[in-house]
């Protein structure tokens, strides 16, 4: 890839570095890493390494009469933001909406004065939800400006934000559709909430997900299961699931995910993964064949009342966006159990950031 912020822009570290070569890296460093355990071959799941973003937040820089996007310096450069001219990252949708969006943000006073950042999110049809954030007072009579605005980007839903208020036109949310070898499945994502940033390799993680749990049997537990996103597809493996999720706008996109899924074996809980664990004790899970569970927490890992509770489980699933917690998080899991599968899923090419996928099955 190339792009006229490499070497400016500090989000893409890796810039100097060809992406086949950045595979190779990553990959040695993750051998490294996880060399105390007994870790079978890792497989290395890629894919294109430009355009490959989803969603993207860029805080706004104004001089004089122009505006521009910025991102945060590279750290060689010490702190602060610096203006990008593109960002080669962002799929398309998003690439070819930023600089007209900001040239008519620009000509009207209202819609530039204060602010901020502009946080885009995109589904495969190349609808957007574009969220303006300011630090100014914001009120209803924004609603005209936006709806010129909108006149011009009709693809575009916006959402306004300053702190504590956010005005929404005409919805915060998308529908998107991901084709998971072969089978479409529909998932409502709301702004503000999470969700996965690199839809292609998501694709190729929830595939993974699916192939490795294909021979489970019994019912299935998730911690931190957001919108749905492996919960839908992965119910087709299960008897029941119980997923749970501390957000409860992402439990409430998860539940009419099911629906539109017809999925019709799954209870979403809104609650954290610690209040969730210490249900056990209350016999909340009797009627349930409790064996198998997956995790896919934030870069923390799991906390140590969590940690204790899926270590009872025989089977587990750990997808990590950070491998440090990650091998913490190892060191208790994998005593008594095979590590059966290792996958490294390059969400965030040109970054350090590594997502990786571990099978656990219990030794009997
Ligand atoms: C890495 S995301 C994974 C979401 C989902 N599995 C997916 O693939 O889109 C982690 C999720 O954990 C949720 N979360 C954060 N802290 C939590 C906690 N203490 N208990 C339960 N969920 C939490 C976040 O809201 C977020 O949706």
């Amino acid at each position: 890839m190339e792009c006229s912020s490499f070497g400016k822009c500090g989000s893409c570290a890796l810039w100097q570095m060809p992406y086949k070569k950045q595979l190779e890296m990553k990959k040695k460093r993750l051998e490294e890493m996880f060399s105390e355990f007994n870790v079978p071959e890792i497989e290395v799941i890629s894919g294109s390494d430009e355009h490959f973003r989803s969603r993207a937040e860029f805080r706004v820089w104004h001089e004089d009469d122009r505006s521009y996007y910025a991102m945060r310096k590279r750290k060689e450069e010490g702190r602060g933001v610096i203006p990008i001219d593109e960002c080669k990252i962002v799929d398309k949708a998003i690439y070819n909406v930023m600089e007209p969006l900001l040239r008519e943000i620009t000509k009207n006073k209202a819609l530039r004065f204060k602010l901020y950042e502009i946080d885009f999110l995109s589904n495969s049809k190349g609808e957007l939800i574009v969220t303006l954030i300011y630090h100014k007072k914001v009120d209803e009579s924004i609603e005209g400006e936006i709806k010129r605005l909108k006149e011009k980007f009709p693809f575009i839903d916006f959402v306004v934000r300053k702190k504590g208020r956010k005005f929404v036109f005409d919805k915060n949310y998308l529908i998107d559709e991901l084709d998971i070898d072969g089978k479409v499945y529909k998932y409502k994502i709301i702004e503000n909430t999470f969700s996965q940033p690199n839809r292609e390799i998501n694709k190729k993680m929830i595939g993974w997900a699916l192939r490795n749990s294909a021979s489970l049997k019994g019912d299935l537990v998730e911690l931190y299961c957001g919108n749905g996103n492996f919960t839908i597809p992965l119910s087709e493996n299960f008897n029941k699931v119980i997923a749970t999720e501390i957000n409860p706008e992402s439990i409430q996109a998860a539940t009419f995910n099911a629906e539109i899924n017809k999925r019709d074996n799954i209870s979403f809980m809104a609650m954290s993964a610690a209040e969730f664990s210490s249900l056990k004790s209350n016999g909340f899970f009797r009627g349930y064949d409790l064996k198998n569970v997956l995790i896919d927490p934030p870069r923390a890992g799991l906390d140590e009342k969590t940690r204790k509770f899926v270590n009872e489980f025989d089977n587990i699933i750990y997808i990590s966006c950070n491998p440090e917690t990650l091998k913490r998080d190892l060191e208790t899991l994998s005593k008594g159990r095979e590590i059966k599968a290792f996958a490294f899923f390059d969400q965030f090419p040109y970054t350090n950031h590594m997502e990786c996928g571990v099978v656990l099955e219990r030794v009997k």
